[in-house]
């Protein structure tokens, strides 16, 4: 298997001014990354999947040049980031930002073409080029229009479309299908499919979306606080689970802490976590339990819930999925809302 990306212990620290007072500033530094040792090969989706501020767009900006680390070494296509950013850069397609990377005044095939423009294709490549995936992606109804006319779908799917101007072998996409509509994620998923079946495109995503990284992804590392948890295919994630089942609750009420505390006194329960979620347009929590034997622990829980006169909207004992290697790794959950359409 051909290696395309490999980082060998990558640290990064941002620092940052607090105001403390009207006088007083603070320095804050943040660990972003600390020691990311990885490697992508030739032909698979790569998923970074981790929470809010894991560092995953740090990851990406570093393996695009666009960001210096401050230890460590990354070599992509074969060129180092730092000593070789140049070659890095015409090799590789990079949809970061989303919206925030496309010039609102032109339209989107006029962005195209001055993306394209900087990679030096030659014009009536690129126009053919540009067609192409205006086909491929679906842009031809809105693609000569000015691009701050476009709904917020319309731009994340511009900033895919860039990502492809250079037909580059390696993609790197940070977080693709976030504030995309549910259709337009599942389009998003289906053409990252299809650029590594029928292009053999080398892949690198981010998200924070356990089913997006469990149906796309080939293999995935688990990101947390700037370390690489787990890292194998979803399949081999979920086995670390082994033996263990997983129960996901929905209750509506304000406080928890007493029922948490004591769904985690019961024997064979081995991580629990909740947070907020919509469920049918209103504000639910949501519990999860890892535990040994669901069938055990399962009418206990749901007697405290009874007891405590919570309303119960949901309870549901399943194979552990990539949610659970989260929570086995670090006590909290990855997602918001992990169940689509709501
Ligand atoms: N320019 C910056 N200055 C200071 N801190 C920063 C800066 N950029 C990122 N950070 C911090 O570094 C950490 C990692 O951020 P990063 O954006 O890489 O995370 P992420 O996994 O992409 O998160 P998200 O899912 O929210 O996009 C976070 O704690 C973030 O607040
Ligand atoms: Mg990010």
């Amino acid at each position: 298997m051909n290696e395309v990306v490999r980082t060998i212990g990558i640290y990064k620290d941002y620092v940052s001014e607090i105001q403390k007072g009207i006088f007083k500033k603070e320095k804050k530094i943040v660990h972003a990354l600390r020691g990311i040792d990885l490697e992508i090969y030739e032909g698979e989706i790569f998923g970074l999947l981790g929470p809010n501020g894991a560092g995953k767009t740090t990851l990406i900006k570093i393996l695009t040049t666009l960001l210096l680390p401050d230890k460590g070494k990354a070599i992509v296509l074969g060129h180092d980031v730092v000593k070789e950013s140049v070659e890095v850069r015409k090799k590789i397609g990079v949809m970061l930002m989303g919206e925030r990377s496309l010039y609102w005044k032109l339209t989107g095939r006029e962005n195209l073409e001055y993306f394209g423009a900087l990679y030096r294709i030659p014009p009536r490549e690129l126009k053919e080029r540009i067609n192409e995936i205006a086909d491929f992606i679906g842009l031809n109804d809105f693609i000569d229009r000015l691009v701050e006319t476009y709904s917020s779908g319309q731009k994340m799917l511009l900033a895919f479309a860039k990502a492809l101007i250079n037909d580059a072998p390696l993609l790197f996409l940070d977080e693709p299908t976030v504030t995309m509509d549910p259709r337009n994620a599942a389009m998003i998923r289906r053409k990252v499919k299809e650029l590594k079946k029928d292009q053999g495109k080398t892949i690198l995503l981010t998200t924070h979306l356990m089913h997006e990284a469990e149906q796309l992804c080939d293999r995935v590392a688990i990101i947390d606080k700037g370390r690489i948890l787990a890292i194998g295919t979803p399949d081999e994630l979920k086995s670390t689970l082994k033996g263990m089942s997983s129960i996901e609750i929905d209750i509506l009420g304000n406080r928890v802490d007493e029922l948490i505390s004591f769904i985690k006194s019961i024997d064979g329960v081995t991580s629990v976590a909740a947070n907020y979620v919509r469920v049918d347009h209103r504000d639910a929590i949501r519990i999860r339990v890892l535990c040994d034997s669901p069938r055990e622990i399962l009418p206990e829980i749901i007697n405290q819930i009874v007891n405590e006169k919570y309303d119960l909207l949901y309870i549901n004992p399943k194979e552990p999925t990539l949610e659970d290697v989260f929570l086995h790794y670090t006590g909290r959950l990855l997602s918001e809302d992990t169940r689509e359409g709501l």
